[in-house]
């Protein structure tokens, strides 16, 4: 069965942030920093979709879709990362998955949604390697409640923007600038993944994918500094996680970095453990250029001549096509089936007179992308899954409740939730998918 589905996180809609037994976060304490956030906002209420789940997995019944990923939070699980189970936090995601059954879509569950429990934090993050094992702990605990109902899991999101915004330029929680000296933090998180494979495969899991945000490098122009830019970002951003996960070996990473002494034997051939679905995140390819400045390898060239998001993000539907048979051509036989875990836009999304909201900017994203990945598929690339991203309207991180990607429009102020236009286009998108199958 293909899944079609939505996809959310657990900080950027549960709210709840105190309740339950709930210890903190590292964004609890990031977005509590003054200037870290736009406007200060936090994920304290978020959605309310601790309390509101209900109501949102009746909209995702109603849509028609027949998965959903959503993140755990492992500050529930765990309060302090590690040692005493809060039974009070399981609960709620075993309520959840039965809630989601009942409604005929299955649930996929990532493991680690860049909510990391404060309490390691304060033992060093990521840096420290001893947070891989605990991670591999945590998803033990996880799986032995909820796998006898959840075939389909998912470790890490998007290692690379949590390395990148949060350890090497300060713009996500932890808040390090660390610049290349955030590379252990890769390294830790793909081996935590390459742990928990063998951990939740141990309490029943049938089926482990790891997800990372991907994107297509262009260079700026045939100039040899550009292209040798472009190759110094692709590596960083796509291939720093994926050769070693699908490969066991990373890229060349001499010219940016010195020794990898953070890598240990052994580390590789756990961190290459086999996986049953590769999870790609795709928004936007990325333009590159030659350095301007002594400091990274590359500068960012930015992309003209297509639609944006309210973003700023460029529109690029071929863009996914280009992705995917680029991971086919790289990875060839090593590539396992993907699932594009992420895919969707932010729009301005103001209601109209009479309280709908046409976000006709939206539907033509989905649209160009779907015809995008069905043109993956005819040229070969086995895919499996599709998540828009996103369910309803949600915390944005850094930019708080200022970029709306919800199917469903959320007043921030009340909590209504009202479904878009895009919502009915998808739900209409996906009846024709069951007549035609
Ligand atoms: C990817 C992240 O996984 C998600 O949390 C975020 O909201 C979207 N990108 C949009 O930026």
């Amino acid at each position: 069965m293909f899944l079609w589905g939505t996809a959310t996180a657990a900080y950027q809609i549960e709210g709840a942030t105190g309740e339950d037994g709930r210890g903190p976060s590292i964004w609890d304490t990031f977005a509590r920093e003054p200037g870290r956030t736009r406007d200060g906002h936090t994920g304290d209420v978020a959605c309310d979709h601790y309390h509101r789940w209900r109501e949102d997995v009746a909209l995702m019944a109603d849509l028609g879709v027949n998965a959903y990923r959503f993140s755990i939070a492992w500050p529930r699980v765990l309060p302090d990362g590690a040692g005493q189970v809060n039974g009070r936090g399981l609960d709620f995601y075993d309520r959840l998955v039965d809630a989601l059954l009942a409604a005929g879509v299955q649930p996929v569950p990532t493991l680690f949604h860049w909510d990391l429990p404060q309490a390691l934090e304060d033992r060093g993050g990521w840096l420290n390697r001893d947070v891989a094992e605990l991670f591999a702990d945590y998803a033990g605990v996880v799986a032995a409640r909820l796998a006898d109902r959840v075939p389909l899991w998912i470790t890490l999101n998007e290692p690379f923007v949590h390395m990148a915004f949060g350890y090497a330029m300060g713009l996500h929680a932890p808040g390090h600038a660390l610049m290349t000296g955030a590379l252990p933090a890769a390294h830790h998180q793909l081996l935590a993944h390459g742990r928990a494979v063998a951990a939740l495969r141990a309490a029943g899991a049938r089926q482990v994918a790891l997800t990372n945000n991907c994107t297509p490098v262009w260079p700026a122009s045939s100039r040899e500094q550009d292209v040798r830019a472009a190759e110094a970002y692709d590596i960083l951003h796509n291939r720093l996680f994926t050769d070693p996960v699908l490969t066991g070996a990373y890229p060349d990473l001499s010219a940016y970095t010195g020794d990898l002494d953070f890598v240990r034997d052994g580390d590789l051939e756990t961190v290459s453990a086999p996986i049953d679905a590769l999870g790609v995140n795709y928004y936007n390819p990325t333009r590159i250029a030659a350095p301007t400045d002594e400091g990274l390898p590359f500068t960012d060239a930015g992309i003209t001549g297509h639609p944006t998001t309210a973003f700023g993000w460029p529109v690029v539907p071929d863009g996914l096509r280009e992705l995917l048979t680029g991971l086919k051509s790289r990875y060839g036989a090593a590539l396992p089936p993907i699932l594009v875990t992420e895919n969707g836009c932010s729009q301005p999304d103001v209601p109209g007179p009479d309280g709908t909201i046409d976000d006709a900017g939206r539907i033509a994203f989905l649209d160009g992308h779907i015809a995008a990945l069905r043109r993956a598929m005819d040229e070969g690339v086995d895919v499996r899954g599709y998540f828009v991203w996103s369910l309803i309207d949600n915390f944005e991180w850094a930019e708080g409740y200022h970029q709306r990607f919800g199917l469903v429009h959320v007043d921030h102020a009340t909590q209504r939730r009202t479904p878009k236009r895009s919502y009915h286009w998808y739900r209409d998108f996906l009846r024709a998918q069951n007549t035609d199958t």
